[in-house]
């Protein structure tokens, strides 16, 4: 070894001993007679004392080093005169006899620091010096910790992980897929799996009842701060279970999460219908650190003559703590926002809740101080609150209420990083209408089994028919989902036809897992979380990007290697693909 320690294991006790320390250099200092320099590995930092009077020719030596040089010290550890007793090395400094330059560095374009002075980009390019950095160095720390503690929980309770492959067809009915083409089978193209959901049925019908994989998904969406084309899933199926079971098994891993790495104690998660959280959050993933529900006040408003509220599907309201005092130019900037996407509002109404018991509305016109009044009651609001009101078709109405219930409680910071507020939302809808493609989808996915209940509405009302899926949400981020599944051939032919597929199509595309459903399909269900999403709200951050060691930009760009690339001619030959240039 080309070290005795490392740069944050040393301590009083080891004072007087002779050690050999290896790392990058992180700043220097000059003070005359003396020079210090702090050298840094992953496990710390170790401050180095050259003394000018003791040895001049080493210490001239050591002024010339400079930042992230690779460096050898060799010296004795002593006992420092100033204490830094933030750091676990800073009661010592070594005593340093000899120097070896083991890799020059050019001057990082960023300083590697918490505070760094490099952008985005620029980090995102540098990836390997920014990952030297605390900061992110602690981020994938935390992301190893928690695998391991999954891999252990769930091996204790009797699941194991099996790989599943990641060239495989292409089906058609999730997000798009990543595809790769095949040498071997000209003109034919894998896809890269958007999960294994296909395999880990398979697997319950090969018989292994409990199994789980920390393994990498890929879809060819659109990017956001919780999205990467490739991402990370703990997926998990069992078989002989019902929804009960799955939720029970997960939750308590959650938890054992929760108290492992943060020392946090829960009780059951809530559970909430997708229909709830759409009516009191206007979103299917809520946050409930704070509360601000919306309330529904279609029946207190209409026939007063205000044409927007007349004609309006729904008219949601929210109550917003101790902001009555938004200025007119505050209100109207709001009014703006909520019209611009995500929103897609058409306007926003306001009632201010003032002091002095009376009330100022946009729309004092149609409405008098106690109608004002009953509306203020309806929605909780107090003296000194703000009422926000939006109108229109249901379902968006309410999505853009949720959006402004998140900005509202942004705006107030309540959203508070170190509160943690788990829950499951279940009964979620079997189909989803898309208004462009004039059919419907899977909410959840094709194999999601509808309440045996419902399964009756599949044809006749097939928006009414809900399913045994779920979700399991953290402060507002959709964590994991799951659901029970079809496992006989009829309701599986039946869920293809109900999303339009003809016979023809149905096989040709899924004939593998219905026949496979004819050679003793277990009862089944399961769940999978995004393992980068569980890791950013346990290191308390928005972005997953930030807890995986070489993540895409949001173009879906590595900048660090520049991928993707164009193909050589060669490579392009080989593989039968001919490119169309576009003038
Ligand atoms: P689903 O599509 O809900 O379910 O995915 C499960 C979880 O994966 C995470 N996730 C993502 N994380 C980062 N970037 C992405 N692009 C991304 N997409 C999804 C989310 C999500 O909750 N096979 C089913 C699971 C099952 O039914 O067992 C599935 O993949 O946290």
């Amino acid at each position: 070894m080309l070290r005795s320690h490392t740069c944050g294991e040393l301590n009083i006790n080891n004072c007087n001993q002779e050690v050999v320390l290896c790392g990058w250099l992180q700043r220097s200092r000059d003070l005359g007679g003396m020079t210090f320099v702090d050298i840094r590995d992953r496990y710390g930092i170790t401050q180095a004392v050259f003394n000018m009077e003791t040895n001049s020719q080493l210490c001239l030596q050591a002024r010339k080093l400079s930042r992230e040089y690779v460096l050898q010290l060799k010296g004795v550890v002593r006992e420092r005169e100033n204490k830094n007793l933030k750091i676990p090395t800073g009661e010592i400094e070594i005593e340093v006899n000899e120097i070896k330059v083991l890799n020059p560095s050019k001057i990082p374009p960023f300083t590697i620091e918490d505070n760094t002075d490099g952008g985005d980009e620029l980090r995102m390019k540098y990836r390997y010096l920014d990952i030297r950095r605390d900061r992110v160095k602690n981020n994938l720390l935390l992301r190893h910790k928690l695998s391991i503690l999954v891999r252990n929980y769930m091996n204790d309770l009797g699941f194991i992980e099996i790989e599943t492959p990641f060239l495989i067809r292409s089906t058609p009915e999730g997000a798009r897929d990543f595809v790769v083409p095949s040498r071997m089978n000209p003109e034919q193209f894998y896809a890269l799996p958007q999960s294994p959901q296909q395999f880990k049925q398979l697997l319950m019908v090969g018989g292994y009842d409990k199994y789980f994989q920390i393994v990498r998904c890929f879809r060819d969406e659109d990017l956001r701060a919780d999205r990467q084309p490739e991402f990370t899933q703990i997926d998990c199926e069992m078989s002989f279970v019902e929804q009960e079971d799955v939720l029970n098994t997960f939750e308590a891993m959650v938890k054992h999460l929760f108290k492992e790495v943060k020392n946090l104690n829960f009780d059951s998660f809530p559970r909430i219908s997708y229909e709830d959280a759409m009516k009191y959050y206007g979103s299917d993933k809520p946050d409930i650190r704070f509360d601000m529900k919306l309330t529904e006040i279609t029946h207190l408003v209409q026939n007063c003559g205000f044409s927007v509220f007349d004609s309006a599907e729904a008219v949601i309201a929210i109550s917003v703590k101790n902001s009555s005092e938004y200025t007119r130019k505050q209100l109207d900037e709001l009014t703006e926002m909520v019209k611009k996407s995500p929103f897609n509002a058409k306007g926003l109404v306001y009632i201010k809740c003032n002091n002095d018991d009376s009330f100022k509305s946009s729309v004092d016109k149609f409405y008098n101080e106690e109608q004002l009044s009953n509306i203020a009651k309806s929605v909780n609001a107090k003296k000194g609150d703000l009422i926000l009101i939006m109108a229109g078709e249901k379902e968006r109405t309410q999505n853009a209420m949720g959006l402004l219930r998140l900005e509202m409680a942004t705006r107030l910071n309540l959203r508070d990083n170190d509160k943690f507020s788990p829950l499951w939302v279940v009964d979620f809808p079997l189909l989803e209408w898309d208004e462009e493609t004039f059919r419907f989808y899977a909410k959840h996915h094709p194999f999601t089994a509808p309440k045996p209940e419902d399964y009756h509405l599949l044809f006749k009302e097939p928006k009414k028919v809900r399913a045994n899926a779920y979700d399991l949400v953290i402060n507002g981020v959709e964590i994991g989902g799951g659901s029970i599944r079809i496992f006989d051939r009829k309701m599986q032919m039946d869920m293809f036809e109900a999303l339009g597929l003809n016979e023809e199509e149905i096989i040709q595309q899924f004939g593998f897992i219905l026949e496979a459903f004819e050679y003793g399909a277990p009862p089944h269900g399961g769940i999978a979380f995004g393992f980068d999403r569980l890791c950013s709200i346990f290191g308390g951050s928005e972005s997953i990007r930030d807890f995986i060691a070489f993540p895409k930009n949001n173009n879906g760009r590595d900048t660090m290697t520049d991928a993707p690339q164009r193909l050589s001619q060669k490579q392009l030959e080989e593989l039968n693909i001919r490119v169309i240039e576009k003038n």
